[in-house]
This record gives structure tokens, sequence and C-alpha cells, in this order.
């Protein structure tokens, strides 16, 4: 590892489901601090230990390596039921996150109302011609909604003092109840108004729970920088998804670059040395939402099944097609990546040719950067470059010089569009992460 490089940041470049959980569980044992700066349960990171797999949702990634310390970050939206459970879970497993977990008092709460809404705020849209998104009902969407309304808004802090927050939970209750019956009677969808008593009672015990994690997370940060602690901050969703950047209105509703970082976790984002973009080999796409590069069914099919593309948190089977190099060059550049970790390659292995899109072709126009809207980009017809497969399994391998040439080939054509490769994950377990050489066949100046 590159002595000079202290703090790190890990971002999807695609539509999330990358394989960011196996490079933040690889980066964790140089780390001593791990960070989760944006979005909230509906985010799904899988890392596998041996033979065991760890789904988390909200929990940073490092939780499974041991020493480290996380952060839940006051940019995440926090299901405070969710957070609990997943503790639960890794207790279950001899994993204790006493004094190795800090959630952030000004992180904001995701309450029942906030997943009764995205329900019923979908089914209503629908319903009025409007897209839907295919939300995963997790609450985040009107959870930032509220943070920037700031009325009905809670934050983790509040729990500390159940008295005070007790009445405004009443208020907030009487206040969602007539909003949802408005919204319910517009999706013709069932609600079953809140009960405040029974609102506190749920959250009686998880206050008392989380209130030793609890602590202004931006001040603690601080303090371990100066004090030389290395710091990895795990983006979650996929700059896809970022709702600036990403396809809008198909995304999530945080920040999910490295720009997301500053503003999530109060550090700034110059302060990160490295910021390491996971590229998928193919493409994946759960929820609606334009997919230029999504393949012909049977394809499609193919790699779902090779890449077990279903949904970490819902279960749900991803759509699949080939890389998008329009959309994978742009995200890499907004990101700053400084280097790539390529992933899901063995998931190719079967293949005689492989297409890479390069361009889109809009209205007679030739295209090297997505379109604003996404219904320019669904209207995108991909320009693809075939590229010559392996046909061998590369689960094997240990070292860049292990790849057949033909994978290396594949490797440097993504790296000539998206950036230097730091990385190249040949499956997914903690072995088959192969570390690469900075070399100039590798890594082509852009
Ligand atoms: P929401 O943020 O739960 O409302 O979801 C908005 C869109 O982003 C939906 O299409 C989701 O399927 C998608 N999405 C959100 N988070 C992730 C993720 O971590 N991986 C893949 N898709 C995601």
């Amino acid at each position: 590892m590159d002595e000079s490089v202290r703090h790190t940041c890990v971002v999807g470049l695609q539509f999330g489901d990358e394989g960011k959980g196996q490079l933040v569980d690889h980066l964790a044992a140089t780390a001593n601090v791990v960070v989760r700066f944006n979005g909230g349960a509906n985010a799904g990171h899988t890392v596998r230990l041996g033979e065991s797999r760890f789904a988390l949702h909200l929990l940073p990634s490092g939780v499974i390596t041991p020493g480290t310390t996380n952060v839940v970050a006051h940019g995440v939206a926090l299901d405070p039921q969710q957070l609990l459970a997943e503790i639960d879970q890794l207790a279950e497993r001899g994993i204790s996150l006493t004094g190795r977990l800090l959630v952030s008092d000004r992180a904001h709460l995701v309450m029942p109302w906030q997943k009764a809404e995205e329900r019923l705020l979908e089914a209503a849209a629908g319903r009025l011609g409007l897209p839907v998104i295919g939300s995963t009902g997790r609450g985040i969407g009107p959870t930032y909604a509220a943070k920037a309304h700031r009325l009905t808004a809670i934050r983790a802090g509040e729990l500390r003092r159940l008295d005070r927050l007790a009445p405004k939970i009443a208020a907030i209750v009487t206040l969602q109840n007539a909003l949802l019956t408005t919204l319910a009677a517009l999706s013709g969808s069932a609600f079953e108004p809140f009960e405040v008593a029974a609102v506190l009672a749920a959250l009686e015990p998880c206050a008392a729970r989380l209130a030793p994690y609890l602590a202004d997370t931006a001040s603690w940060l601080d303090t371990a920088l100066a004090d030389g602690q290395t710091v990895l901050f795990e983006g979650a969703h996929s700059a896809l998804l970022d709702v600036d950047l990403g396809t809008y209105p198909y995304v999530t509703s945080s920040a999910c670059t490295p720009l997301g970082l500053g503003v999530g976790s109060g550090l700034r984002d110059a302060r990160v040395d490295r910021v390491i973009g996971v590229l998928k080999a193919y493409g994946s796409r759960v929820g609606a939402g334009p997919f230029p590069s999504q393949a012909d069914d049977l394809a499609a099919a193919r790699l779902r099944e090779r890449g077990q593309e279903f949904g970490t948190s819902t279960g749900r089977p991803r759509r699949c097609g080939w890389l998008d190099l329009v959309l994978a060059g742009y995200t890499a550049r907004r990101c700053g990546v400084t280097g790539l970790a390529v992933t899901g390659l063995d998931v190719l292995s079967d293949l005689a040719e492989i297409p890479l899109v390069v361009a889109y072709d809009l209205d007679g126009q030739r295209l090297t950067t997505p379109p604003a809207e996404a219904v320019d980009l669904a209207a995108c017809q991909p320009v693809c470059e075939m590229q010559p497969g392996w046909r061998s399994s590369l689960a094997d391998c240990r070292d860049w010089a292990d790849l057949p040439a033909a994978a290396r080939a594949y490797v440097a054509r993504l790296a000539a569009t998206c950036g230097p490769v730091a990385y190249v994950c040949v499956g997914p377990r903690r072995e088959q992460v192969l570390p690469l050489p900075a070399t100039e066949e590798i890594a082509p100046r852009r």
C-alpha cells in the first residue's frame, strides 16, 4: 500500500451493487475508522468472511474488521430499529460493537410515518401519471424531505430527552395522520392512523439502547484525524443514484459521491487522499429508471444467475446488462476517482464476446456524456464495442499476471475511459481482491 495514502473514500460508479462492501472490508484492514456519511437502510452491503455472509444496511462494513471504530455520521437517515437489529445480528455471531460504534446525534431518524408516506406517495403518483421511482420503501426520501422541511423532523440526539420529544411526537402524529389520510384517499390505498402511545412505546427501548452510541461524530472525527488515525469513508448507493448527478428522478435522496462526504460527515472531502471507484464489469439496476445498456432477456438472465443479482435490501431481481462507459466515465470524473476497483469480472467468464457501451445515438446525434433528462437517456440507442471474452474461470487468479490476456485487455479498456485500476476482484471472497501495481499498461492516461 502507498504509505502516503491516509484517508480513502470508496464509492460505486454505477447504480449500486458493484461490490463496495468487499472493497470496504478489504481496505478496513488498514483503517482505524470507517464512516458512513449518506443514505440509510435502503443500502445493502454484502460482506463475506469465510463461509459467513453479512448483509449490512446501516452499519459501516468495517464492523466486521476487529479493531476498527465505526461511525454513522449525520448525513445518514437513521432507522433506529434497523440499526439495533443489525447490532443484535452481529452480537449473535460474536461481533461486539461496544466501544466501536458512534452514531451522530445530528442524524435524522426514519419514523414509521415516513415509510407510510413513501408507500402512499408512490401509489398516488402512479395513479396520477407521475414517475414511479420503485423505491425500496425504507422511508429515506420522506426522511430527507422532513429534514429540509425542518418542522416535523427528529434527530437522534432528541432521543436523549424523551420528556421533550414525547409532546413533539404527539403533534407530528396529528399532522402526519391528516396528511396521510388525504394521500391514502388519492392513492386508493388503506391507511391505519398512527397512535402516539404505540409510537412512543416502540421508541422508548430504542432510545435507551442507542444512548451509549450517540456522539458529536464530526468533532470526534476531528480528534481522530489529529491523533493520526486513518479514516475510510464508505459511500452508500452509488454515483448514478446521486440526487444531483444521477439519473434524476430515478435516484435516491442523498449525495452519493465523495462530494457528499463533506456535508454528510462534517469533514472536508479535500482531506481524502484516495478515491476508489468500484466498477462492476457489467451493468445492473434495481428499481425503475433508464438503463441504456440493459441486455436482452436471455443474456440478462444469464448475467443475473451467474452474478446472483438479487437485491440485498429487498431481494428483488436486478435488471442486468453490459458495462456502460458513457455513464461510468461520467461518474468517474465527477467522483474524482484515483483508482478503480473492477469487480464481477468472473461473471463474464463464459462469454465469447462482451459488448461495452461506448456512446449513444439520440435523435441523430452521437453523445459521449449522458443527457440530463431521464426521458432522453431512456431514448438513447447504445453504441457498442465488442471485446473478446476469455472463456475460463478467473476465480483462482491471485495476481494481475494470472489473468488471461483477454481479461487484462478488457480491464485496460475500462481504464482508458474511467481511470487507473487499483484492484481487480475475481470473486466475492477476501482472497479474491487483487491489488494492482500502477503500471502504464493498466493505467493509461486519460
Ligand atoms: P429509495 O432511495 O429507497 O427511495 O430508492 C430509490 C431508487 O434507488 C430505487 O430505484 C432503488 O431501487 C434504488 N436504490 C436505492 N439504494 C440502492 C442501493 O443501495 N443499491 C441499488 N439500488 C438502490
